[in-house]
Order: C-alpha cells, then structure tokens, then sequence
C-alpha cells in the first residue's frame, strides 16, 4: 500500500508543475486547483489516507506528501502571478521628462585671459615661448641684474627648494634670459606662466598667480616702440578708448623702468572703487632692457636695444569680469568657474 501511494506522489511530482507552467488562463489554472489541491485530489485522497497505512509508515508518507503539496502550491502561485503581469510592461521612466545633458566643462578664466593676451601680441608679431617654473638663483635673480643681498630681492621674495640653488620663480622674466640665451636678435617673444611669491593670503593677493611676458630687442629699440605696444594692446585687450599713463618705477633688469596705468574699464576713467577713485589702474610693469643682462647673453649693447614689459593675468581678469576676491580662482567651484565666456 505505501510503495503505491508514494508512486502516486512521485507522479504528481512530475506532472503538476509542469501543467501549471503552460497554462495560459486564470479559468484553466483554476481547474489546475482543483484537480491538484482540490476535495476529490488524488493529493488530498493521499494526505487522508494516512491513518490507513502502518503506524511506522506514517511519518514518512505524511513527509513526502507535505513535499508534494509544497511543490504544487508553489507551482499555482507562480501561474497566478505570470497571468497576472501585463504582456507589455509599462515603462518604468517618463518618456516626458528632458533629458540629461553632459555638461561639457571649459577653459579657467585665467586661462581665457592667458589666451587671449597671447592671441593679441601674435597679432603684433610676437613669437610665443614657455620657461619653467622651477628656477636657479640665476635666472630669476642674478642675471636679471639683482646683485647679491639688493633690496629689490626682498620684494620678490619666494619659495626656495632644498635642493641646490632652486626655487619657484618669482616673476616670469627669467625667461627673458632663456629666450635671449637661445636666439640673437632681433627677438620678438611674448610667454604666459605662473610666479610665486611669498606673499600673505587674503582677497587681493595670492601666493601664486600668472603673468603675462613681452621681450623685444632689435637694432634701435626706443621707448617710442614700448609706450606704442603697450598702447596698442592694451587699446586691443580692454576698448579701443583705453589710455595707458607710465609712472617712473624700478626694476633691476630694466632702466629705465615703469608701472603702465590703463584707464580704469569699470569707470571708463570717472573714478570708482575699483580704482579707488583715480580712473587709473596699474597692471603692467615694463622698461627698456638693462644693457648689463645682453652681458650675460653676448649681445653687444651698443649694436641692440630693446624692452620687456609684464603684466599681472589674475587681477586683470579680476577687474575685467569683477571678480572680488582671487581666491575663487583656486577653489574649484563650478558656480563660479562657469560664469564665463
Ligand atoms: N617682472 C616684473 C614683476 O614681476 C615685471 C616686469 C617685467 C617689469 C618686464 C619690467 C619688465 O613685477
């Protein structure tokens, strides 16, 4: 009795899931029920029967039995819910909404005014060069005419590295050197870059900023030439009623030497806080070559000439789009880096 009714079990095993799988309606699986689980089930007739069989066999044609049932129950469930899922699935997104866009990033402003300083003295006939960051005393200070404890080092005062005689260059006219070392005259190089200085933190000034560099030297070379440059690029990079004041000044590496005032382009020169009311604004340190360095190049000083003129990047875009404090430059915001064009 027992091996008959646990070959009547196995049989369903085999068969139910099976049929409940391909069953496509909810009327045909409830017949399924019913001919499974149903009062008149061979299953159920089974589960009853129990009490019939021996004592000892109980337990086990009760466990298999259960296994069974188990088995079919699932097998119903599993139909319900495939005849219950919609043939197509709804989308899960709303085809309504915009899109995503990539946001594409773009160029610093201090590489926008970097490039745009550059694009204006190609235009003049400026040949455009690079130096390194990484300088030697030599370079950055003794070649450019800073004798050794002169006070004017003080003012550029910067980061020395251990190592050696190097340090981080403090302004960009190092270069001057570099470009004279490789070539002779006439030489018309212009050269973007960052300085450092050792300078305190705070909305005005950083400790590192970029500077925007002109040499040309030639044969006859005069401040005509200079204050003509300087006035047509400043009249190309800020309006073209912009007018530029020269203030005497001094660098060692240049005699004689001046600070360029240009017309103040917030104001248009009426005077306001940006120019702390005097229509002038002082970005551009500049002079005829100091005829000591052509020494150090081998160029003979009475044969050329010429000058060199740099100028501050940062506060000039500063003033340019009204940025107030130039630590924003360096904070990686992108509220603020994507404010200009
Ligand atoms: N190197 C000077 C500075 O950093 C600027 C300058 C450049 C002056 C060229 C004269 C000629 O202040």
């Amino acid at each position: 009795m027992l091996e008959e009714l646990l070959a009547q079990l196995d049989k369903i095993e085999a068969e139910a899931p099976e049929r409940f799988a391909s069953c496509a309606s909810e009327d045909g699986i409830d017949e399924l029920r019913v001919e499974y689980l149903g009062r008149k089930a061979d299953l159920t007739r089974i589960m009853k029967s129990i009490g019939e069989v021996a004592p000892d066999e109980r337990p086990k044609l009760g466990a298999r039995g259960s296994q069974v049932r188990k088995l079919v129950t699932e097998a119903l469930e599993s139909a319900r819910e495939r005849i219950a899922r919609p043939v197509a699935a709804e989308p899960q997104f709303d085809p309504t909404l915009p899109g995503r866009t990539q946001s594409l990033g773009r160029l610093h402003p201090i590489t926008m005014a970097v490039n745009e300083m550059l694009a204006i003295l190609r235009e003049m006939g400026f040949a455009v060069a690079e130096g390194p960051e990484i300088e030697t005393d030599y370079y950055n200070y003794e070649a450019l005419n800073f004798p050794p404890d002169h006070p004017a080092r003080d003012m550029q005062d910067t980061y020395f590295l251990p190592k050696q005689d190097w340090l981080l260059r403090s302004h960009t006219s190092p270069t001057q050197i570099r470009v004279m070392e490789k070539q002779r005259p006439p030489v018309r190089v212009a050269w973007p870059g960052r300085v450092y200085r050792n300078e305190e933190v705070n909305a005005r000034s950083m400790n590192q900023f970029y500077q925007v560099e002109g040499l040309y030297v030639d044969k006859g070379v005069t401040f005509v030439d200079l204050k003509g440059t300087i006035d047509a690029f400043c009249r190309r990079m800020f309006s073209p009623e912009t007018k530029t004041r020269f203030r005497p000044s001094f660098f060692p590496f240049t005699e004689p030497s001046a600070e360029v005032d240009v017309t103040c382009m917030i104001c248009k020169g009426t005077g306001c806080k940006v120019c702390k009311h005097t229509g002038w604004l002082e970005i551009i340190g500049a002079g005829m070559v100091d005829p000591a360095l052509f020494g150090f190049v081998d160029y003979d000083p009475e044969v050329y000439s010429g000058f060199a003129f740099g100028m501050g990047v940062d506060r000039t875009a500063m003033i340019r789009w009204g940025i107030s404090d130039i630590r924003w430059y360096w904070q990686n915001d992108l509220r603020f880096l994507g404010q200009f064009e």
